[in-house]
């Protein structure tokens, strides 16, 4: 009888060895599988080049790592989302459902990233954020696995309602596409401006993506506003900026907005974007050691200049990164994954930051002018600014 006891213990000792040596070697073995990253950008429309630079950052990032990230070759399952909400939900599932993707990258559109947020969390895939502002991804739909990498709409919005105030306006108009990003930037915009004694006193918008804008300036020249504050970005930006100089309104109405008006499109807007004042968390001219690493490096590697999108898109494989390391690899380790990456301090190009309790960038805001081809910074308009995550619960 106790010789039969003994060897039923030896026996479990020895299945449990077996077992815990295998799991070993799964993880192990999944330790060395590449990451599988769903990019979901917009590779065509206005904001396509956005995108690309977004994509071309990440890359960058992983390329200076040897090509893995703690030891994982990464894998991509790239995914245009053309800046589409409509198709966004089924898109998103697909790359999660069909793809196997083990994180969601993306994406530009504050519209699109939403439905990526609901996704996300329906089936607990890791989101990281690497452009669109939505408020709400920071905010209601916060969760343990969406992080942002980039900025909330609210963040350079309402440092420039604080400069336009300082510059002596009083009465603004403002003109956006009718969509989250432009709405929420307005609000933000209108929060600082009207706090410091300004008055918003019209809010105009024309439907995404359209870039014909001569009744809204017209509406402008009639109102004689002492400043209009704009949202638009990519090509849209690009038109914009063009037909405002064209009206014969840039000489005469202070033309503000959040920094995607003049980030990546100074080539495209010449003369016409000169002198414009703009607030964001990147600018050229910063003097930071890192800046000037990464400007030497993506121009090497893509023969182009850097923008605030690429500089995204770099740190969103830097928080990857961080996540990845903490857990050699390990994805099945989520929580201490999580634990690491909201630790993280991301060494970047704009500055290093950490994030916020609601995982979006606690970050300098800072304030630009458009001098030749450059968004030359002035100052800092907003120091550290935090988003203020209005309805997030991490629960
Ligand atoms: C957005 O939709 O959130 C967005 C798009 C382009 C630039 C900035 C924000």
């Amino acid at each position: 009888m106790k010789i039969s006891s003994s060897l039923q213990r030896a026996g479990l000792a020895l299945l449990c060895s077996a077992a815990l040596t295998g799991a070993a070697q799964a993880q192990t073995a999944a330790a060395n599988q590449p990451v599988r990253v769903g990019v979901m950008l917009p590779f065509t429309g206005t904001y396509a080049p956005l995108g690309v630079a977004i994509e071309n950052g990440f890359k960058l990032y992983v390329q200076e790592q040897g090509g893995k990230l703690a030891g994982r070759p990464v894998e991509y399952v790239r995914l245009d989302d053309e800046s589409d909400p409509s198709k966004a939900a089924e898109n998103a599932t697909r790359l999660v459902k069909r793809d196997h993707v083990d994180l969601l990258l993306g994406t530009v559109h504050s519209g699109v990233a939403m439905a990526m947020a609901k996704v996300a969390k329906d089936t607990n895939t890791l989101l990281i954020v690497p452009n669109a502002g939505a408020d709400n991804v920071t905010g209601p739909l916060c969760a343990p696995n969406i992080f942002r990498t980039s900025f909330s709409n609210w963040q350079p919005a309402y440092a420039m309602g604080k400069v336009a105030a300082s510059k002596g306006a009083k009465h603004v108009v403002t003109l956006t596409w009718k969509y989250a990003a432009g709405e929420e930037s307005v609000r933000g915009f209108k929060e600082a401006f009207e706090a410091a004694g300004g008055k918003v006193d019209e809010q105009l918008t024309v439907p995404f993506p359209n870039v014909e804008f001569q009744s809204q300036l017209t509406q402008i020249a009639a109102a004689k506003p002492d400043a209009v504050y704009v949202f638009f970005a990519g090509a849209g930006a690009v038109k914009f900026v063009r037909d405002y100089a064209a009206a014969g309104l840039k000489d005469k109405i202070a033309l503000y907005g959040p920094g995607f008006l003049t980030d990546g499109t100074l080539d495209a807007q010449g003369s016409a974007a000169q002198g414009l004042l703009t607030t964001l968390h990147y600018a050229d001219g910063l003097t930071l050691p890192k800046d000037q690493s990464f400007r030497l490096d993506y121009a090497k590697t893509y023969k182009l200049q850097p923008d605030v999108y690429a500089v995204q898109g770099y740190d969103a494989a830097q928080l990857l990164a961080a996540g990845l390391v903490a857990v050699k690899g390990d994805m099945s380790q989520r929580d201490a994954m999580v634990h690491a990456m909201e630790r993280a301090k991301i060494d970047s190009p704009r500055g290093a930051f950490v994030m916020s309790k609601a995982h979006n960038p606690v970050q300098d805001i800072y304030l630009r002018q458009v001098k030749g081809n450059e968004n030359h910074l002035l100052s800092v308009a907003a120091k550290a600014l935090a988003d203020p995550a209005r309805g997030c619960s991490m629960n």
